[in-house]
């Protein structure tokens, strides 16, 4: 069980570009909750993300995963069990490293007993490749290719097989299919889908997509100026459509909601 508690984050205090990100953000997720995020551009989505991934410590608040406290834990000892995925595919993977180097680096660090400079043995190849076949990419084949050949959507797979090949408390995927054609997308979000069931993982993702928002989950949250506006589960949520999550965007905010990738996605119907 995730616990965040009251945190704020402000970037740049006390100059002309002082920007409170995060307001007081409150958030309790169960072990197996699967919740979408959605909200304006500069709501607070992915500092959110990095507040929960250790890439700052909040200015006041703490955050508790499974009991402990994390406020203060590093980023690299939380990327351990916490799994994150960003929008650029380039971002996650050493590009100069073939596949089986990169699951490898991966495996290693998520596993605790394993010591960093071990070699790669015969089973954990065996291991890997059987991992990689699940993608259905065709990647198994190819796993002492650097990974800079592959495509996006190749790395974006890649990227979330080694952040789920051992089961994360938390993987949070920040807009991770967006920059995929519509194609992979659907076939990194099909890929997520069932990773995340399978394994009941606990997910937080950001999309900018109000439809797969309301879809894809159990839960819905909304951002807006570093708070969450709105939370929505069970049957309410079920009853929903896109026109009334604008609607409550917009009661709850008294502003129109302002996310070009949003407006983009609702009329061309992505
Ligand atoms: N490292 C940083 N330094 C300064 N300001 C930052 C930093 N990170 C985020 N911000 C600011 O904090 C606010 C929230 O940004 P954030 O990236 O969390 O928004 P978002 O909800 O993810 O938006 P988008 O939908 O555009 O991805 C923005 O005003 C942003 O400019
Ligand atoms: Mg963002």
């Amino acid at each position: 069980m995730l616990t965040i508690d009251h945190i704020s984050k402000t970037f740049h205090p006390g100059t002309v570009n002082e920007k409170r990100a995060l307001d007081h953000v409150c958030l309790t997720l169960h072990d197996g909750d699967f919740a979408t995020i959605v909200g304006s551009n500069g709501a607070g989505k992915s500092t959110l993300f990095g507040a929960i991934a250790g890439s700052f410590y909040p200015d006041e608040g703490f955050l508790e995963l499974d009991g402990q406290d994390i406020t203060f834990v590093r980023e690299h000892n939380r990327s351990k069990y916490i799994g994150r995925l960003f929008q650029d595919p380039l971002m996650g993977t050493a590009p100069h490293m073939t596949i089986e180097e990169n699951l490898a680096i991966a495996y290693l660090r998520a596993s605790a007993h394993t010591s960093f400079i071990s070699r790669i043995s015969a089973r954990d190849r065996a291991f890997f490749r059987e991992q990689l076949a699940l993608l259905g990419m065709g990647l198994e084949d190819r796993m002492k290719n650097p990974v800079g050949l592959l495509s996006g959507g190749q790395r974006q797979a890649l990227t979330l097989l080694m952040a789920t090949m051992v089961t994360p408390k938390i993987l949070l995927l920040d807009e991770h299919t967006a920059a995929l054609d519509p194609a992979t997308a659907v076939k990194v979000l099909d890929l997520t889908k069932r990773i995340v069931a399978e394994r009941h993982i606990t997910c937080l993702m950001v999309t900018h997509n109000m439809n797969q928002a309301l879809e894809l989950g159990s839960r819905t949250l909304m951002m807006d100026a570093g708070r969450i506006v709105f939370d929505v589960s069970g049957e309410e949520r079920r009853g929903m459509c896109v026109d009334d999550l604008l609607e409550r965007f917009a009661a709850s905010s008294g502003a129109a909601f302002n996310n070009d990738r949003i407006l983009l996605s609702t009329e061309t119907g992505e």
